[in-house]
């Protein structure tokens, strides 16, 4: 069977790290537009750069939870597997998956401005805000994906490809409504896949499930495995 998993923030809300949307959203307290945005980062790169700074920090103290932890145990039981997330906060790799897709980019890669080199900073306080390239000092910007960027080119076909010939997509813990990585799903089920969600709550994504697993992602996890 080809098992392809879409993750959202709700997998590494167990693990501490706050969603984006939802009661305690990070989007309650910040507006994406002043934060995740080129022209944010253009009119203040230090006030991005401080948000960005506190999340890492709140990420580098972050532990994969059973989620994490069970969705790289699938990964072991099929050979035609590939996890497709929109998160950036690296917690899959860290629970030992290995076949991961980053649509959203990861928050410990600077990319230069000026000279586009890309490297892992795990700096947490960052010495300096902004903080500067190793290569040219130039200015450096998180290589994530803001709104209205489109997301890397080889993440996401090869995303489109695998779900486009998968018997199942499973899909965790996303409010499916951030755009292109929300049509995932529907792409799915047009090609015939069956459609599994694990979320405490209904989703636009909800209305194709076969099966919605309305929990956790740790307990829905576990849910999921034995249904196998
Ligand atoms: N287990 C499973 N799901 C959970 C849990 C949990 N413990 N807690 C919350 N959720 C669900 C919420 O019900 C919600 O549907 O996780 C989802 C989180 O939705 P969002 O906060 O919108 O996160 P996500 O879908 O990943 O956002 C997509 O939007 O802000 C941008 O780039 C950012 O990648 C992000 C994208």
């Amino acid at each position: 069977m080809k098992i392809a998993v879409l993750t959202g923030a709700g997998i590494s809300a167990e693990s501490g790290i706050p969603t984006f949307r939802g009661p305690s959203g990070i989007w309650k307290t910040f507006k994406p537009e002043e934060l995740a945005t080129p022209q944010a980062f253009e009119r203040d790169p230090k006030l991005v750069w401080e948000w960005y700074d506190w999340r890492r920090s709140i990420i580098k103290k972050a532990k994969p939870n059973k989620g994490h932890i069970l969705i790289a145990h699938l990964e072991q039981l099929f050979e035609d597997f590939l996890l497709i997330t929109q998160n950036v906060d690296g917690l899959h790799q860290k629970a030992g998956s290995k076949k991961v897709v980053e649509l959203h980019g990861n928050i410990w890669r600077v990319l230069c401005t000026a000279c586009g080199k890309k490297y892992y900073n795990y700096q947490v306080p960052l010495e300096e805000i902004p903080p500067r390239c190793k290569y040219c000092n130039g200015l450096l910007r998180p290589d994530v994906v803001w709104f209205g960027e489109s997301l890397p080119k080889k993440e996401w076909e090869t995303a489109l490809e695998f779900v486009s010939s998968c018997s199942m997509l499973l899909v965790v813990g996303t409010s499916g409504v951030v755009y292109p990585a929300a049509s995932l799903p529907f792409l799915a089920k047009q090609k015939g896949a069956k459609i599994v969600e694990i979320n405490p709550e209904d989703t636009p994504i909800s209305q194709i499930a076969h099966i919605r697993i309305r929990k956790k992602a740790s307990e829905g996890m576990e849910e999921f495995l034995k249904m196998l």
